[in-house]
């Protein structure tokens, strides 16, 4: 076994890192993952660009300061649309990001039709664009920008019902147009696609990003020196939530279930 256990930075403006978080326990069990969520920020849906830069380079490396980190996940379509080269220009530790998976939805789609749920923000981001320019230019992408959805998914993380009507007439585009694969391009959203595909049962393919930034984690992770088999074979222990602002303990029942303890 290596000297210690990898140690990855999972950051997002609230719980939805926790959807990445889960697949770099699967695939990744020994590391050891802190997940930092800027609660005091939250949602970045709603803020400038340059507030997001500033949030999302100043909180990590803050963080970097208190514990040695070997690879950092900027697990939020919505910060790392804008903030991932201030990051990178921040650090010499490896960032991964993560964008809407816009590829390989458009290597699934038989009908060239694909829905596009994520915050306000990343559906107006010029990266997505040039997402779509480069992998889907021959598919009709449907977009919705919710603007409450990840807000609603905080207090369902918290014990409150989801406003399942609400979300419904919010999918409604997408059963226009017949989509037949969905784009998760939100962290947060994988967290209820089991209430999203019950709401959008003619949907074939869901796609999200969570396996895809585990697998890159896991190389970045053997290049850096960690040795694969070690890193799949022994299951860590101590992940730890981090919240930016105050926060009350009926979040930590979900946490909880996903092996995580706010600190
Ligand atoms: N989980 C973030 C994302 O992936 C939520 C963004 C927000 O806070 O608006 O986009």
């Amino acid at each position: 076994m290596s000297p210690r256990a990898p140690e990855i930075l999972v950051f997002d403006s609230g719980i939805g890192g926790l959807s990445i978080a889960r697949c770099l326990h699967r695939q990744v069990p020994a590391a050891r993952l802190t997940h930092l969520a800027d609660n005091a920020g939250f949602p970045y849906g709603n803020q400038a660009e340059e507030t997001v830069i500033e949030r999302t380079v100043g909180l990590v490396t803050e963080q970097l300061r208190q514990r040695p980190v070997d690879v950092i996940v900027l697990a939020c379509n919505t910060a790392s649309t804008v903030a991932l080269p201030a990051l990178r220009a921040a650090t010499d530790i490896p960032v991964v990001g993560v964008v809407p998976a816009i590829k390989p939805a458009a290597a699934l789609s038989g009908n060239r039709r694909i829905g596009l749920l994520a915050t306000p923000a990343t559906v107006r981001r010029p990266y997505l664009e040039g997402l779509i320019g480069e992998f889907a230019g021959d598919c009709r992408i449907v977009r919705v920008g919710h603007p409450d959805l990840v807000t609603w998914i905080e207090e369902w993380a918290r014990g409150r019902p989801m406003p399942e009507p609400a979300l419904s007439v919010a999918l409604q585009p997408f059963r226009e147009a017949a989509v037949d694969t969905m784009v998760l391009g939100c962290t947060h959203y994988p967290l209820i696609t089991g209430v999203l595909q019950r709401l959008l049962p003619d949907v074939r393919f869901w796609v999200d990003s969570g396996e895809a930034i585990a697998r890159r984690t896991l190389h970045l992770l053997e290049v850096a020196g960690f040795d694969r088999e070690e890193m799949q074979r022994y299951p860590g222990s101590g992940h730890r939530c981090l919240f930016s602002g105050p926060v009350m303990d009926d979040i930590d029942h979900f946490l909880d279930a996903l092996g995580f303890v706010r600190e």
